[in-house]
């Protein structure tokens, strides 16, 4: 094997082999799943042409329980870099075809090698998981395996973006990596993640359930909201991919791209008809959000889960911007537990991405009761309040409606740092609702009426008159202009575009200690 022609044909075997995986056989039965394979996902995901693999000839080292005898080019991902959008990324895309997806020492070497790589270069990193988990014959090595992206995912976090994509199996601890990242996108119907599994579960807990009900995506996208988006195909997982990058920086240190705009139709009349006669009338908040922004650009993150709240990238401009808004068409837009954690993520992936913050805020306070209180609102909802404290990009909030109790602090207040804040004329800015206040602060001139029901109306009367206005905050600052609903995208441009050279540093420290 010494000519130069016998040394080709041993690069072209070995190419061919590597890009064959686990064999026809497998791939056909991958396909027959309905499941795509690791380099068609790859495909449809980069610009075309652009990828370039990483690793292609890497095999485990193991020989035990007979893996000697198996030893399959790449080991079970395939890795490397390409771009999207002509954007530099780094990915991973595992190979159900090859030991199951499973993850030992030389899978998780070719993972962490790209992951060093995209730190080094300020790039994202996009995992497209489809695995058994930790490869079992492997034993110890597996979880260091793991263990070892893990910390990377640590390290990296607010560094660099990160997206996981889930297209098939993704359990045990291997759920991890993707619980760091930025974002979980989940395939309807064949993909699904859990700690311990259905047969775990039932000897446990004698409970009965399948996968999809246990860990599938439409479980973690309205239940416990570890999926972000739902995609009912591997195709539409990726354009979510896509789609995310397209709002963000490649790492902390850029700012986002923005597209170019020609101011054309910055008064929308529209917003003037929006809220209700009557105040405790729900409206849609996405109304506001759609008439406020670039047309068509709202793209929402977590649409299933805690919908009494809103959040998602959207464009103003032409300049990505991430949006956080109160939904009163969902238990009044209420704040809660999910509410809260789900807006302080978000709140901190744009914080460390450089992407602007718009806050729109009609909230009537935190949500009562028991169910709440002994789950923790407390330090749940402390962590929309020091996401919103602590972070440093662009802040704006435009009171639509009410702004009650807490909820008014914690909804980027001028207090914790938001830059300005706007009210529209229908703004309600008090402690607590004007029924509730009355009965407490004119309790006993209520009783002693002769008509306690017409004491109570006119003390409501008088409350209303006081603060369901936007004026006195006003007369205090901590409104900068009531302005017309039609006013306000004119307003945010003008207002996020002074803002645009921004600094502001948060006090030398090791961390902050966020309430967990
Ligand atoms: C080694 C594995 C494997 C694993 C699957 N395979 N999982 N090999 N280690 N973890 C192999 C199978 O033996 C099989 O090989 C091939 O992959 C395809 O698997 P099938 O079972 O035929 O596929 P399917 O019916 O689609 O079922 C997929 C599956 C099942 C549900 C994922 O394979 C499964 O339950 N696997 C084990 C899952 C698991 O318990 N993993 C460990 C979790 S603990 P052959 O050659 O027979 O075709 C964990 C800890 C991580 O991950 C801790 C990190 C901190």
């Amino acid at each position: 094997m010494n000519t130069y022609q016998e040394k080709l044909d041993l690069l072209n075997k070995k190419k061919e082999e590597a890009l064959l995986g686990g064999g026809k056989a497998r791939i056909e039965s991958q396909h027959k799943k309905g499941k795509l394979t690791a380099r068609e996902r790859l495909e449809l995901l980069l610009d075309e042409g652009s990828f370039q693999e990483l690793g292609m000839f890497v095999e485990h080292r193991s020989n035990l329980f007979g893996l000697d005898k198996q030893k399959i080019l790449g080991d079970g991902v395939v890795t490397g870099y390409g771009t999207i959008d002509g954007r530099t990324v780094y990915v991973f895309s595992q190979d159900f075809t090859v030991f199951g997806g499973s993850l030992a020492e030389a899978h998780a070497q070719k993972i962490t090698k790209i992951m060093d790589l995209a730190m080094k270069n300020g790039a994202p990193v996009i995992g497209l998981n489809d695995s058994g988990g930790a490869r079992i014959q492997e034993g110890v090595v597996s979880l260091g395996g793991y263990a070892d992206i893990f910390y990377r995912n640590t390290r990296a976090s607010g560094v660099i973006p990160q997206i996981s994509a889930i297209m098939g199996p993704c359990a045990g601890g291997a759920v991890y990596s993707p619980a760091i990242t930025d974002f979980n996108i989940m395939v309807e119907k064949s993909s699904y993640m859990f700690v311990t599994g259905p047969n775990v579960v039932k000897t446990v807990t004698h409970e009965e359930i399948s996968s999809e009900e246990l860990g599938g995506a439409s479980t973690h996208s309205t239940k416990s909201g570890v999926a972000h988006f739902t995609a009912g195909n591997e195709v539409e997982a990726l354009e979510y991919v896509k789609k995310i990058l397209s709002y963000t920086p490649q790492n902390c240190e850029e700012l986002p791209p923005s597209l170019p705009y020609e101011a054309t139709d910055e008064i929308r009349p529209e917003l003037n008809d929006i809220i209700p006669e009557e105040s405790t009338q729900p409206y849609d908040i996405k109304e506001v959000i759609n008439g406020t922004i670039d047309k068509g650009t709202f793209f929402e993150v977590h649409k299933d889960f805690a919908e009494n709240i809103v959040v998602g990238f959207a464009r103003l401009a032409g300049k990505s911007i991430g949006i956080v808004a109160n939904q009163p068409a969902y238990f009044a837009g209420v704040l809660d537990i999910n509410s809260s954690t789900k807006a302080a993520r978000f709140v901190r992936y744009c914080d460390s991405f450089n992407i602007p913050l718009l806050v729109f805020e009609d909230v009537p306070g935190f949500l009562p009761g028991t169910e709440q209180e002994w789950n923790a609102i407390i330090t749940n909802g402390a962590k929309l309040l020091y996401a919103f404290s602590e972070a440093t990009v662009p802040r704006i909030t435009v009171i639509t409606r009410k702004a009650y109790g807490g909820a008014y602090d914690v909804m980027n207040s001028k207090h914790i740092g938001a830059d300005l804040n706007f009210a529209w004329p229908r703004a309600e800015i008090a402690v607590m609702g004007a029924k509730g206040a009355a009965e407490i602060i004119f309790r006993k001139e209520i009783i002693a009426a002769k008509d306690p029901e017409a004491m109570l109306k006119q003390k409501e009367d008088e409350y209303n008159e006081m603060f369901a206005n936007p004026y006195r905050a006003a007369a205090y600052g901590y409104v900068d202009e009531v302005i017309l609903p039609e006013q306000t995208r004119e307003r945010l441009i003008r207002a996020f575009k002074m803002l645009e050279n921004k600094v502001d540093n948060l006090p030398k420290k090791k961390h902050g200690n966020i309430p967990l």
